[in-house]
This record gives structure tokens, C-alpha cells and sequence, in this order.
């Protein structure tokens, strides 16, 4: 078998890598042609989610500009989901608000109304705002949420880093309900173009879009030109490293040599890692690559749901997995299964050159390889940690093929017994 990778660039192929150089290249010497690109993206934005739009470095700095829009201060609480990963917080730490974690809702991996209404009890500031997430590209009963947003004054963010493509329980589409939808564009994300983030603003007034459009005017540029020519690399890189992983003897692989030296050269920094510690704007470097991974969005949520509708025959339904709506509704970017032990597990399907260690999350809160200080309070959202304790994510990208996932899920069932 193939290896088969949860990440390590799968979502690339050669043509994404050639997008990712040529975007180096064509920014530096034919600025015009990328500023039109850049345009529409915008107008494919503005018109899909019906807002402003404004495009961001990271996907944190998208929810950091959703929270400023939303006059967010530190007089505020924003309740956010536990079971997440730490750039979240980050982006409300910037905000000054206090974070107040709610837990996520049984046998799914996001919040539910009652889980919010709970954690909105708990803080000790007024609630100005609430992020919901399609964690691992789960659906949620977003309208009801939204409903009970508008009956308190509370602004509804809608991030999509994980959700792009996915119906919430009523069946809309997922970034068209609440107030305000980010999206991430980072490594293994529905849309990948390495970095990136987006803030459509929806339902604000005039006068909000302006104050946020003056704000975004004073931004720069992330100024780390050999951070980002790592960050255009990343693509090539990685499709070097898993053509090559098992061509050699025994356990000693170019592959494996590969991404050793890479790592230690720091051409694989963890996707947690930002260079910057304030909103940046989008490097128009990726405007290609970004536009060649819209153009594949539709493909690649169909062949996901295909690969996902085989795990879902072979796991589905069973008590061990989540509710079968929040998946079926949801964009399968992962498709999560509960396991007694996901790293065992793990380090069995990696001896089958199945790599899948890279779990989303493996704590309520996950900080990755970084080394961060949440303000979540341990034991306060059990259900997150006990997911955190038991969720495998299989891959659905574009590398896994029909007997790719066949392969997989007998690997699973094996690993298992
Ligand atoms: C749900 C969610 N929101 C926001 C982010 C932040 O995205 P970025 O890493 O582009 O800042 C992530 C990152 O993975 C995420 O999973």
C-alpha cells in the first residue's frame, strides 16, 4: 500500500506546488495580475457569503477582525467551544476579552445551544460574542443558536476552518446564518493554500463595515520574506518527502531522511505557528494557489463524501461514533471515529504505512508542539476531554482512493481486535 497521510501537504498535488512558486514569482514581478486574482476571490467571497470580506495572513487574525467588528472589549466574555485548538484563544486574547470555554454537546465535536446557554452562566462578564465551529467539518443546529444570539444581543461568529462546505441541521449552508463567518485557508484545510484567512462580515452596518475597513487599511503585510518562502515551499516539500517515504531499506527511508532534515532546517513548522502576534493581512504570494484550490472546492467536498460514506458503512451507527446527522450533514474534512486507545491504534496503522497521529485534538484545548498557556480550566468540559482521549480522525482527502479507504478501514477493524 501507498503510505497514506492525515496531513504532511495531502491536500497537495504538483500543479499546487507549481501554483505555490509561481505566486512567489509572479507577485514579485507581475503585481497586477495577482491583485486582479486577489479581486475575485473577493467577489466570489462577498457573493457566496453576502458580506464585506476581508483577507488575513492566519486564520486567527480573521477571527480577531470578526471581534473588533463586533466592538469586543475587555469588559466582555466570548464563549468559544473546548475541544479546539489554542489559536482560537489566541485570536481572543487580542481581543481583550475574557475566553470563557463551553463544553461541546454528547457525541458530537461542537457546541450546542445548551452547552452555550451553560458556559454563558458561568462567565462573570456579559457575553458580547459567540464562535461556533464545524469541528472536523460537523454539522450543528446553528439557527438555533443563532435565534437565541439575536433574542440577547450576542454577535454569532461562524468559523469555518474546519467547516467549509458543511449544512447545519436545517439543512443551510454552513457560514450563512450567524452575523459574522471566518474561514481559515491554513494547511489542511477544506481550502489550502498554506496560510491565509478570511472575515466576511454579514449582517454589520455601514458604519461598522467602514470602522473595520479603516482598521484593516493600517495593517501590513507579515515582513518575514524567508518565513513565507518556507510557507511557499511547504507544497513541494511535502510531496518530495511522502513520494519518497518508502523508498529505501528497512526502516531507513528518503522519505523519512527527508522530513527529518526538513524538520530540523524548519521547513515544517507545526501549522500553530504564527510569525506574527497581531492581524496581518493576506500575502498576495498565495493568490494563485488560493484561486486553484477554490476552483477544486467542489470536487473535493464530492470525493470526500464518497470516501466518508465508506467509513460511515463500516462505522456508522455504531454506539462507539458520533450521531450520524452531525455527520452526514457535515463536510467530512476528517472523519472522526472513538477508539479506547487512539495512540496505540495510531502506532499500529503506522506499521501499515497508515499515518494518522496527527489527531484533532488530543486535549480540549490542544497547543500542539508550542508551548502556550490556555486559560481553560482543566475538568471544566468533560465531554471535550474525554473526546480529546478518544477520537481518530481517517483522512478523506484527495490521496484516498476507494481501496485506499477500504484498506484503512480493515486496518482499523485489525488494529482493533
Ligand atoms: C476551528 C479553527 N479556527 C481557527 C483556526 C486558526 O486558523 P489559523 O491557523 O489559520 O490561524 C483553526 C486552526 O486550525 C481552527 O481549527
Amino acid at each position: 500500500m501507498r503510505p497514506v497521510f492525515s496531513s504532511l501537504g495531502s491536500n497537495y498535488t504538483a500543479a499546487d506546488s507549481w501554483y505555490s512558486l509561481a505566486g512567489l514569482f509572479l507577485s514579485r514581478f507581475f503585481p497586477t495580475l495577482v491583485t486582479q486574482q486577489y479581486s475575485q476571490i473577493k467577489t466570489y467571497f462577498d457573493a457566496t457569503y453576502e458580506g464585506e470580506t476581508f483577507f488575513f495572513y492566519k486564520g486567527r487574525d480573521a477571527i480577531e477582525c470578526a471581534l473588533r467588528a463586533s466592538e469586543v472589549s475587555s469588559n466582555d466574555a466570548v464563549i468559544t467551544q473546548a475541544f479546539a485548538c489554542y489559536a482560537v484563544e489566541e485570536a481572543i486574547h487580542r481581543s481583550g476579552a475574557e475566553v470563557v470555554y463551553a463544553d461541546i454537546a454528547e457525541k458530537t465535536s461542537n457546541l450546542s445551544l445548551e452547552t452555550i446557554k451553560a458556559a454563558q452562566k458561568q462567565s462573570s462578564k456579559p457575553v458580547k460574542a459567540v464562535i461556533v465551529q464545524y469541528s472536523l467539518g460537523c454539522s450543528l443546529d446553528t439557527e438555533a443558536i443563532a435565534q437565541w444570539c439575536k433574542h440577547n444581543d450576542i454577535i454569532l461568529i461562524e468559523d469555518l476552518a474546519q467547516g467549509l462546505g458543511a449544512k447545519t441541521f436545517s439543512g443551510n449552508e454552513a457560514g450563512m446564518v450567524g452575523d459574522i463567518t471566518i474561514f481559515s485557508f491554513g494547511r489542511d484545510k477544506m481550502l489550502d493554500s498554506v496560510t491565509g484567512g478570511a472575515c466576511c462580515l454579514r449582517t454589520q452596518s455601514q458604519r461598522e463595515i467602514t470602522k473595520t475597513a479603516k482598521w484593516y487599511a493600517t495593517l501590513e503585510k507579515p515582513a518575514v520574506s524567508m518565513a513565507l518562502t518556507i510557507q511557499h515551499l511547504y507544497p513541494l516539500v511535502t510531496i518530495c518527502i511522502r513520494g519518497s517515504f518508502r523508498w529505501g531499506i528497512g526502516p531507513v527511508t528518503v522519505g523519512k531522511v527527508l522530513a527529518f532534515l526538513a524538520k530540523k532546517i524548519g521547513l515544517l513548522p507545526t501549522p500553530l505557528h504564527a510569525e506574527t502576534s497581531s492581524a496581518s493581512l493576506f500575502p498576495l504570494s498565495f493568490t494563485l494557489l488560493l484561486a486553484h484550490q477554490i476552483d477544486g472546492l467542489e470536487a473535493s467536498l464530492a470525493h470526500r463524501r464518497k470516501i466518508a460514506q465508506l467509513y460511515n458503512q463500516a462505522f456508522g451507527n455504531s454506539a462507539a461514533t458520533f450521531n450520524q446527522s452531525v455527520l452526514e450533514e457535515g463536510s467530512y474534512l476528517r472523519y472522526p471515529i472513538l477508539v479506547s486507545n487512539p495512540t496505540l491504534i495510531a502506532s499500529k496503522l503506522a506499521k501499515r504505512h497508515i499515518y494518522v497521529s496527527d489527531r484533532w485534538y488530543r486535549a480540549a484545548v490542544d497547543c500542539s508542539t508550542l508551548q502556550c498557556s490556555s486559560s481553560y480550566e482543566r475538568g471544566s468540559a468533560h465531554r471535550a476531554e474525554r473526546l480529546a482521549q478518544r477520537v481518530l480522525n481517517l483522512p478523506t482527502h484527495r490521496y484516498i482512493t476507494v481501496e485506499g479507504a477500504e484498506q484503512i478501514v480493515a486496518a482499523v477493524q485489525a488494529a482493533h481486535s
